[in-house]
C-alpha cells in the first residue's frame, strides 16, 4: 500500500518512533561478555582457555556473573566440548562419578597468555571452533565442507547463577530430532515453536508437548544441501530445569542452573552420531534374552491366583509370553520389599516362581523409592540408622505416596547407595525376582512443600477414593530462591512451583546438594544404585525398568514411556517417543501396549499387539480403574498375537544381535527411517513407520476402521516377512497402500538382508534352542547382488555381553549371485559356545533368485559334505504387492540342511534359466 496522503504518512512516523521507543525501553537481561584472555595448552592432546568479562550488569533473574572461564577442547577426531562456568566460584555440575567423563582442568600456574585477537578459530578433530571476543561469539563448523553448525553470534549470551540464555542461529536445511522426554503430535522431527522444557516430573505420557518423566538434553541435526547429506548431534550436558526454543531459525536455551558443557558429535552419519553419544555418556546395557521376550503387567492383579490365572491364559490361547510383573500389588500396604500375607502369600508365590522359573519364564516386579514412615518397618528403621533420607531443614524430607507419608532415599548419598544395595539383597532372599521396576522416581510426590503428619485425622486414609489426594499438612515453600526462582521454566506447562508434586526444590542431598540442581538425577541415581545391588546378587545380567532417565540412564535401565491412553493417538504417538529414546542411548524401550488406561477398544487392542510386539520392550499393562486387556482376553486380538508375537520369537536371534550392536556401538534397536536411508528425504519427518535394525520395516495401522495401510519405502526390494511371496519394490517417495486385514502387521525386509531366524515358540528359552532358518534378500533381478547379515549369541545369564570363547559366538553371512551361480558363506568368530549348545541351520530362504536350482556344492569348515538329504524347494514367483509390477523372481528353499551355527560354511548352486 502507499500512504498517499502526508498526513498518514505522518502517523506512520509517529507509530513507529512509538514502537521503537518501547522496545529500547523494554530492559535488556544481559548485555554479554567480552574475550579479555586466552591461553592454550598443548598438554593431553591440548585446550583452549578463555577469560570472559561480562560487558555491563543487569538485575533482571539476578546479578550477571561477573568473570567467566571458557574451556574448549578437542576431546577426539570426532567430540569436541565447550564447557563455560564461573570463573571465580565453583558451580554445580552433573556429578563426575554419576557419569564419569574428564573434568576440565584447574588453572594453571603460569599460563602462556595469548592476546584475544592473535587467534580467532581452533581447529582440531573434525570441527573448527570459532570465536569472537567483543562481544563473545563462537561457531562450531564441520572442517570437511566449512558448513556451520552452531553460531551464537546475533543473540544475548547472558551467564547468571539462575539464568543463563544461550542460542544458535541454524539453517533452513536442518532437521533436528531430541530433547525429550515429551509426546510429540508432531512426529519425530522437531516442530517450529512447540515448547520443549526439560525437567523430570510426574505428568502422563498422554500429556503433549510438555516435560515427562526424562531430562534429555541433547539433540540429532540432520543436514542435506544439495543431496550432500551429514548429521551431527549436540548435547547440553546440564541437570537443572530448562526451556528450550525451536523456531526453525533459532535454537535457545534458557536454563536455571549449572554450566554451560556442550559436546558436538561430528557423525556424519545418524549411526555415528549415536556411537559418539554413548561412546561419552555409556554404552546402552547387556539385557538378558528373556527381556526381548513378551511382558505381562496389570496395576490390579490381587491376587496371586489371579497372576497364576494370566500365566495359565496365555498358555491356553498359545500366546507367547517370557515375563509376569506385579505392580504394587503384591506389597503389605504398598510397602517396598514387603508382600502381602493374604494375598501374595510367601509360600505359595515362591512355589509359583519355582514352576515359571523351570518353564524359563520370568517374574519382575516394581518398587517406588519412597519409604513408608512407619517405626516398625525394618526397610524404614535401617534407612534412618543409616541416615539415607533426602533432608528438609535438617530432617527427612516427608512427602506422601502410595504407602501415605514417605521419605525418599538418597542415591547421591553412599550410605544411601549401600543401604539400598542391601535392602535389595534382602528382598531377593525373601522373593527369588528376576528383575525390577523402579517407578515413580522423578520423584513423585503427591504433596507439595513442607509437611507434617497430620494430627486429627487418618493419612492414608485406607478407604480414600483417591489414594492420590495429599493428606498430609502442607505448607507452599516459597522463602527460597531455590524454590522460587526468579526466570520460572515451563514446567509441566503450568510455570508452577519447581517444587510441585515433588521434593521442595530447597531439600538437600548428600554433601549439600540441593534437590535444585539434582532433581533431574534422581531416577538416574536410583538406576546406577539398582544396578548395583542386582550385580551384587548372584552375578547375573540385570534387568531394571526405569520411568524417570536422564543422561546416561541408558546403561543401566530400560524404559517404558509411562502413562498413556488407550486411544488411537497414543497407538501413534508411542513411535515417536519410541524413537526418540534410540536417540538418548536407551535403545529398550517400549510403551505400554493397549494403552495403560482408560479401556482400549478391541480393534485398537488388536492394532496395538500387532505394534507392540515390534516395540524392543513389548509389555501390555493396565490400570485397575480399566477392565483387563491381556491379549488372550479377545479371539481377534489372541489372534492377531499369535501372528505379529509369533513372527517376533522368529526374530528374537535378529533382535538380540541388535542388542550386542546397541551394546557396543549405541545403534538403536528400533530407528527412524532416514537412519538407514539418510538421502531419502521424504523419511525425514516419517513417524508412523520404522525400522528395526538397519532393514527391517515395520509399517503399522493407526487408524480405526482401516484394512490397508499407506506406507512409503525407499526405493528398492522390500520382502513382506509374513507372504515372503509378496514384495514390494518401491521406486519413488510415494505412499503405497498396502493390504492390512484386521489380523495382519506389515513387517518388511530390504533387498541385501540375511536375516537369522529361528522356529519361535512360547519361551524365549525354548524358541532360541530351535534350528534357525536363513532369510536371504536379495534385490531383484541384479546380477552381482550380496546379501549380509549376523548373528550373536551368548549365556545371557553372565553380566558382560561380550565375544569371549566359550561365552558366545558372533557369525557373519555373506550370500551374493555372479551370473547365475548362487553362494551363501558364512564366517564364524568364536563358535565353540555355539556348538557346545546344538545350535544348527535346517534351511535357507533365498528371495529374489530365478531359475532351477542345481549342482549343489557344500563345505564345512573346509570338507565338503555329502549333499542328498538336502532339496530345493521352489515355492513360487514372488508377486509385487502393487498392481502394474512385474517383478520376476523366485522364493527357493533349500532345506534338509544340518549344519553347525558355529563352523563356517559355505554353499553354491547354479541358477538354471526357467
Ligand atoms: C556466525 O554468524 C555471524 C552472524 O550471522 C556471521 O557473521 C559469522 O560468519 C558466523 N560464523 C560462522 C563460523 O559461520
Ligand atoms: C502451593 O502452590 C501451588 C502451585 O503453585 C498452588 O496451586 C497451591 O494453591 C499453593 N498452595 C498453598 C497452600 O498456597
Amino acid at each position: 500500500m502507499m500512504l498517499s496522503s502526508p498526513f498518514l504518512w505522518y502517523l506512520a512516523l509517529l507509530i513507529s518512533l512509538y514502537l521503537s521507543g518501547t522496545l529500547a525501553l523494554q530492559q535488556r537481561v544481559g548485555y554479554g561478555y567480552r574475550l579479555t584472555a586466552l591461553e592454550e595448552s598443548t598438554l593431553d592432546g591440548g585446550w583452549l582457555v578463555g577469560h570472559l568479562k561480562v560487558k555491563q550488569s543487569t538485575s533482571t533473574y539476578g546479578l550477571d556473573i561477573p568473570n567467566l572461564r571458557l574451556f574448549v577442547k578437542h576431546e577426539n577426531q570426532k567430540r569436541l566440548r565447550v564447557h563455560i562456568t564461573d570463573a571465580d566460584n565453583p558451580r554445580w555440575e552433573v556429578p563426575y562419578n554419576l557419569l564419569p567423563r574428564a573434568p576440565p582442568p584447574p588453572p594453571t600456574k603460569s599460563p602462556k597468555t595469548l592476546s584475544p585477537f592473535s587467534l580467532s578459530s581452533y581447529p582440531g578433530s573434525e570441527f573448527i571452533f570459532t570465536f569472537n571476543p567483543d562481544p563473545f561469539s563462537f561457531a562450531v563448523t564441520r572442517k570437511s565442507n566449512g558448513e556451520s553448525l552452531f553460531n551464537t553470534s546475533n543473540f544475548d549470551f547472558v551467564f547468571k547463577d539462575q539464568y543463563i540464555k544461550i542460542s544458535s542461529q541454524l539453517p533452513e536445511t536442518a532437521s533436528l530430532y531430541g530433547f525429550g522426554e515429551n509426546t510429540q503430535p508432531g512426529g519425530i522431527r522437531l516442530r517450529p515453536n512447540d515448547p520443549y522444557t526439560l525437567y523430570t516430573t510426574d505428568t502422563s505420557a498422554f500429556n503433549l508437548n510438555t516435560d515427562l518423566y526424562g531430562s534429555h538434553p541433547v539433540y540429532m541435526d540432520l543436514r542435506n544441501s544439495g543431496g550432500k547429506v551429514s548429521t551431527h548431534g549436540v548435547l547440553l550436558l546440564n541437570s537443572n530445569g530448562m526451556d528450550v526454543f525451536y523456531t526453525g531459525m533459532s535454537l535457545t536455551y534458557k536454563i536455571i542452573g549449572g554450566v554451560l558443557d556442550f559436546y558436538f558429535f561430528s557423525g556424519p552419519g545418524p549411526l555415528d552420531v549415536v556411537d559418539q553419544y554413548t561412546a561419552l555418556i555409556g554404552r546402552p546395557a547387556p539385557m538378558p534374552y528373556w527381556a526381548l521376550g513378551f511382558h505381562q503387567c496389570r496395576w490390579g492383579y490381587k491376587s496371586l491366583s489371579v497372576v497364576q490365572g494370566v500365566v495359565e491364559g496365555y498358555k491356553k490361547a498359545n500366546i507367547p509370553l517370557d515375563v509376569i510383573w506385579n505392580d504394587d500389588d503384591h506389597m503389605d500396604a504398598s510397602k517396598d520389599f514387603t508382600l502381602d500375607p493374604i494375598n501374595y502369600p510367601r509360600p505359595k508365590l515362591l512355589k509359583f516362581l519355582n514352576q515359571i522359573h523351570s518353564r524359563g519364564m520370568k517374574y519382575v516386579v516394581l518398587i517406588d523409592p519412597g519409604i513408608a514412615v512407619n517405626p516398625s518397618y525394618g526397610v524404614y528403621q535401617r534407612g534412618i540408622a543409616k541416615d539415607v533420607f533426602v533432608k528438609l531443614d535438617g530432617q527427612p524430607y516427608l512427602a506422601q505416596v502410595w504407602p501415605g507419608p514417605v521419605y525418599f532415599p538418597d542415591f547421591l548419598n553412599p550410605n544411601g547407595v549401600s543401604w539400598w544395595v542391601d535392602e535389595i539383597s534382602r528382598f531377593h532372599q525373601f522373593v527369588p525376582v528376576d528383575g525390577l521396576w523402579i517407578d515413580m522416581n522423578e520423584v513423585s510426590n503427591f504433596c507439595t512443600g513442607k509437611c507434617v503428619i497430620p494430627t486429627t485425622r487418618q493419612c492414608p486414609d485406607r478407604k480414600a477414593i483417591k489414594p492420590s489426594v495429599c493428606c498430609l499438612d502442607c505448607k507452599n515453600v516459597t522463602s527460597t530462591r531455590w524454590d522460587d526462582p526468579p526466570y520460572k521454566i515451563n514446567a509441566a506447562g503450568k510455570k508452577a512451583l519447581l517444587g510441585f508434586k515433588t521434593i521442595a526444590t530447597s531439600a538437600t542431598h548428600y554433601g549439600g546438594v540441593l534437590e535444585y540442581n539434582a532433581h533431574s538425577l534422581y531416577g538416574f541415581s536410583e538406576a546406577i544404585a539398582t544396578h548395583k545391588a542386582l550385580l551384587g546378587l548372584n552375578g547375573k545380567r540385570p534387568f531394571i525398568l526405569s520411568r524417570s532417565t536422564f543422561v546416561g540412564s541408558g546403561s543401566y535401565a530400560a524404559h517404558w514411556t509411562g502413562d498413556n491412553k488407550g486411544t488411537w493417538e497414543d497407538l501413534r504417538y508411542s513411535i515417536s517417543t519410541i524413537l526418540n529414546f534410540g536417540l538418548f542411548g536407551m535403545p529398550m524401550v517400549g510403551s505400554d501396549i493397549c494403552g495403560f488406561y482408560p479401556a482400549p477398544t478391541e480393534e485398537l487392542c488388536n492394532r496395538w499387539i500387532q505394534l507392540g510386539a515390534f516395540y524392543p520392550f513389548s509389555r501390555d499393562h493396565s490400570n485397575f480403574a480399566s477392565p483387563r486387556q491381556e491379549l488372550y482376553q479377545w479371539n481377534s486380538v489372541a489372534k492377531s498375537a499369535r501372528s505379529a508375537l509369533g513372527l517376533r520369537y522368529k526374530l528374537l536371534p535378529y533382535l538380540y544381535t541388535l542388542l550386542y550392536e546397541a551394546h557396543l556401538t549405541g545403534a538403536p534397536l528400533a530407528r527412524p527411517v532416514f537412519f538407514s536411508f539418510p538421502e531419502f528425504t521424504p523419511s525425514y519427518g516419517l513417524s508412523t513407520q520404522f525400522l528395526l535394525g538397519p532393514g527391517v520395516m515395520v509399517s503399522p495401522v493407526l487408524d480405526r476402521g482401516a484394512t490397508t495401510v499407506k506406507a512409503m519405502f525407499p526405493p528398492g526390494t522390500w520382502y513382506n516377512l509374513f507372504h515372503m511371496t509378496k514384495v514390494v519394490v518401491s521406486k519413488d517417495a510415494s505412499f503405497l497402500t498396502l493390504d492390512a486385514p484386521l489380523n495382519e502387521i506389515n513387517v518388511h525386509v530390504y533387498q541385501g538382508t540375511v536375516l537369522p531366524m529361528q522356529r519361535g515358540g512360547l519361551i524365549s528359552k525354548e524358541a532360541r534352542q530351535t534350528p534357525f532358518t536363513l532369510v536371504i534378500a536379495f534385490p531383484y533381478g541384479t546380477s552381482g547382488a550380496e546379501a549380509k547379515g549376523k548373528v550373536y549369541i551368548d549365556d545371557d545369564e553372565r553380566p558382560k555381553m561380550a565375544l569371549v570363547e566359550g561365552e558366545a559366538t558372533y557369525v557373519e553371512f555373506v550370500a551374493n549371485v555372479k551370473g547365475k551361480t548362487v553362494t551363501v558363506t558364512s564366517n564364524v568368530q568364536m563358535g565353540s559356545f555355539s556348538l557346545s549348545k546344538g545350535l544348527m541351520i535346517e534351511k535357507m530362504s533365498v528371495l529374489g533368485v530365478q531359475g532351477k536350482s542345481k549342482d549343489l556344492v557344500i563345505t564345512v569348515d573346509g570338507i565338503v559334505l555329502d549333499s542328498t538329504s538336502i532339496y530345493f524347494s521352489h515355492l513360487g514367483e514372488v508377486q509385487e504387492e502393487i498392481k502394474g509390477g512385474s517383478m520376476k523372481g523366485m522364493l527357493v528353499e533349500v532345506g534338509g540342511l544340518q549344519l553347525p551355527l558355529g563352523k563356517s560354511f559355505s554353499m553354491s548352486w547354479r541358477m538354471d534359466g526357467m
